[in-house]
């Protein structure tokens, strides 16, 4: 099957767990675009719903949809986020921020009582960092002293460009650079999002590490199959 075509199959089942009066994190890139757009088929059909968007672009395309928006500081807490990711492993531990809104989805994705990673099956792992670096948002100021910093400690980061023939540094919704580090497969995602997060200079790192309750993927056929975290 067609990857929008699976893409769509997977946002109606996300689309699913939104119920009449939620408060929604909404994510960022291709998979969370399919679920936006989804809700706000069914916006328009009725269902009462607000979104708090994780990027600008999130928040451009619910607003021209018609969801009503609220921001991250009007809300207490989410009740569910979706939001998709660049690598998922057996633990629900996830790499996320190809797209650069990592920060902002991060934020939201600590404020929902229930937060959900869609994906392909494609993006499942046994380890992180396997097939794609790991972004870390820096702030622009003397951002190569920084990556400098991440590069003692072996993770190989390029600061990310924009394409086209003018490249220069990418910068996030926030004003700040990405650097995608080349980890390699990680044997303790853990530690290594702790001596990269203590690094002055660094404002966040894609490694979502213990957030996510449940994770919704889309085979190359179209089933959907969701995996959830033990309760505690
Ligand atoms: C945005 O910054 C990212 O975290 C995306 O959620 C992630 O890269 C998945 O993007 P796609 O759905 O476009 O693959």
């Amino acid at each position: 099957m067609e990857l929008a075509a699976r893409l769509d199959r997977l946002a109606a089942a996300a689309a699913d767990l939104v119920k009449p009066g939620m408060t929604v994190g909404l994510g960022t890139g291709s998979t969370a675009d399919a679920l936006i757009r989804e809700l706000g088929r069914r916006v328009a059909a009725g269902l009462l719903m607000t979104g708090v968007a994780t990027s600008c672009q999130s928040e451009t395309l619910a607003r021209d949809l018609g969801i009503p928006l609220v921001t991250l500081d009007e809300v207490a807490r989410l009740d569910l986020g979706i939001d998709g990711a660049d690598e998922i492993d057996p633990a629900l531990d996830a790499i996320k921020g190809r797209g650069g809104a990592l920060l902002r989805e991060k934020l939201v994705a600590l404020a929902c009582d229930d937060y959900v990673l869609v994906a392909t099956t494609e993006k499942s792992v046994d380890r992180l960092g396997e097939r794609t670096p790991l972004p870390v948002e820096i702030i622009a100021f003397g951002w190569s002293h920084t990556a400098e910093r991440i590069r003692a400690l072996g993770y190989a980061p390029q600061l990310r460009m924009t394409v086209g023939d003018c490249s220069q540094p990418a910068t996030t919704d926030n004003g700040g650079y990405i650097l995608d580090c080349a980890t390699g497969s990680m044997a303790d995602p853990a530690g290594l999002a702790k001596s990269i997060k203590i690094i002055p200079g660094v404002v966040e790192h894609g490694l979502f590490l213990s957030i996510a309750t449940s994770v919704m993927q889309v085979d190359p056929h179209g089933d959907v199959f969701i995996r959830s975290r033990p309760e505690v």
